[in-house]
């Protein structure tokens, strides 16, 4: 029993320790200004709030209503442009990539657009010249999307700065957690006040999320570990497989009712607390990360996600891209349910999700969903061992090795 429930997180997300529960925590606030070189931050329930007190604010300032979001993101991205009464507009990414392709673009961009989301995902840093450059010169705003990179950096300083706004989760799977959290942070002083005040029209505190979110982390405390992950993770991600729901088995099951509360004082200095481990816990997941990239580079047919030029992101897990769908499948197939953090990002490009298709105009996104058919992740986290890395890389040498399954998977030779 004990051996089934041991389990790989499918990322590497700093542990609590029940010393973050002690009293007089510090300021997050703080401590996240100093660490994001930002003269301030300010702190919502969710990355998703933060998008949402962000659009809000440039709703005020502009007349503009249309939001370019990149086509392979969180759909949660997309319910925040629609909860906010703007329209998403769906941006194809480069090839083999999540990244804003330039042609898409300058394309979509026009006199109604009122912001475009850069992201950096999953630790990986985007790319800003020549993207916010696009963006800035059709008179928009840049909305940098750092939800699963706080800590990865562009020539020297923290991503998430070099938009007019940037924003960061604190949920649950991130490298910092308090279970629900944002960060917001804007260059100017008067477009701060601006988030600010927005912030504290639409997001009042409640006892009954608060209390919520306090369990959820206590839980966290207990379970994120490979003890703990099988009951928390790992079961009814096998349930779900097996039932064929891949959107629920990831938690891309997204609602457009998107909660909009305070962070208490209590949470806040829990995280302040955690704050203080996460450099070395970076830098300890980066030194992993470093050997492992040079294993997985050297499997022939697999490409490994990088950063743009100038960025040094984070890891916490692997973004692997694979010949062939079939190729990804068939890894897929071998690893997803062995409890190794084998497994898939975002399910789908946006406009695929039944959920979301209405609120585009076009599903024309064939590289985000080349992108989507093909990728996969492995998790970065310190718990998964040599021997288990090594068996990942089995499989992936197995799929790629062009005898045994050339003509299987249509691979190159
Ligand atoms: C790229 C991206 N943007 C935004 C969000 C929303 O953040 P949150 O889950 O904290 O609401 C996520 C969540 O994972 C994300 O991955």
């Amino acid at each position: 029993m004990a051996e089934r429930l041991w389990e790989v997180p499918p990322t590497a997300g700093l542990p609590m320790s029940w010393r973050d529960f002690l009293p007089r925590g510090g300021s997050l606030e703080l401590g996240l200004a100093a660490y994001l070189h930002q003269p301030e931050v300010q702190i919502e329930c969710s990355g998703t709030a933060a998008l949402v007190v962000a659009l809000t604010t440039l709703k005020q300032l502009s007349p503009r209503r249309s939001v370019v979001i990149p086509a392979y993101t969180c759909p949660l991205v997309a319910l925040a442009v629609a909860y906010c009464g703007l329209t998403p507009v769906l941006c194809d990414t480069r090839p083999d990539h999540f990244d804003l392709c330039p042609d898409s673009l300058a394309a979509v961009c026009n006199a109604d657009t009122l912001a475009v989301l850069i992201t950096h995902l999953g630790g990986r840093v985007a790319e800003l010249e020549v993207t916010a450059g696009i963006v800035r010169g059709r008179g928009a705003y840049v909305i940098e999307d750092a939800a699963q990179s706080l800590g990865a950096t562009w020539q020297g300083r923290p991503v998430g700065g070099f938009g007019d706004i940037g924003f960061y989760s604190l949920g649950v799977g991130k490298g910092l957690t308090i279970f629900g959290g944002g960060v917001l942070v804007a260059g100017q002083d008067e477009l701060r006040r601006q988030l600010r005040a927005t912030s504290a029209g639409i997001a009042p505190f409640s006892t009954r999320w608060e209390l919520r979110r306090m369990l959820e982390l206590a839980g966290y405390l207990g379970l994120y570990r490979p003890s703990g992950m099988g009951l928390a993770f790992g079961m009814s991600l096998r349930r779900r497989l097996k039932k064929g729901q891949l959107i629920e088995a990831v938690g891309d099951d997204c609602s457009a009712n998107i909660p909009l509360h305070r962070v208490g004082a209590w949470r806040k200095a829990i995280g302040a607390r955690a704050l203080q481990r996460l450099p070395d816990f970076l830098e300890q997941t980066a030194r992993q990360a470093e050997a492992r990239k040079i294993r997985l580079a050297a499997i022939p047919g697999v490409t490994l996600m990088r950063d743009a030029p100038g960025g040094t992101g984070t890891w916490p897990f692997f973004m692997m891209l694979m010949p062939s769908q079939a190729a990804r499948d068939h890894v897929l197939a071998s690893l997803w349910q062995a409890g190794l953090g084998v497994g898939r990002l975002f399910i789908h490009a946006l406009p695929d999700y039944p959920y979301l298709s209405a609120l585009f105009q076009t599903a024309e996104v064939p590289n985000a969903r080349d992108f989507a058919a093909r990728m996969f992740i492995i998790t970065n986290s310190p718990w998964l061992r040599n021997q288990d890395f090594e068996r990942i890389c089995s499989v992936l040498e197995e799929v790629v090795v062009p005898d045994s399954v050339e003509s299987k998977y249509n691979l190159p030779a």
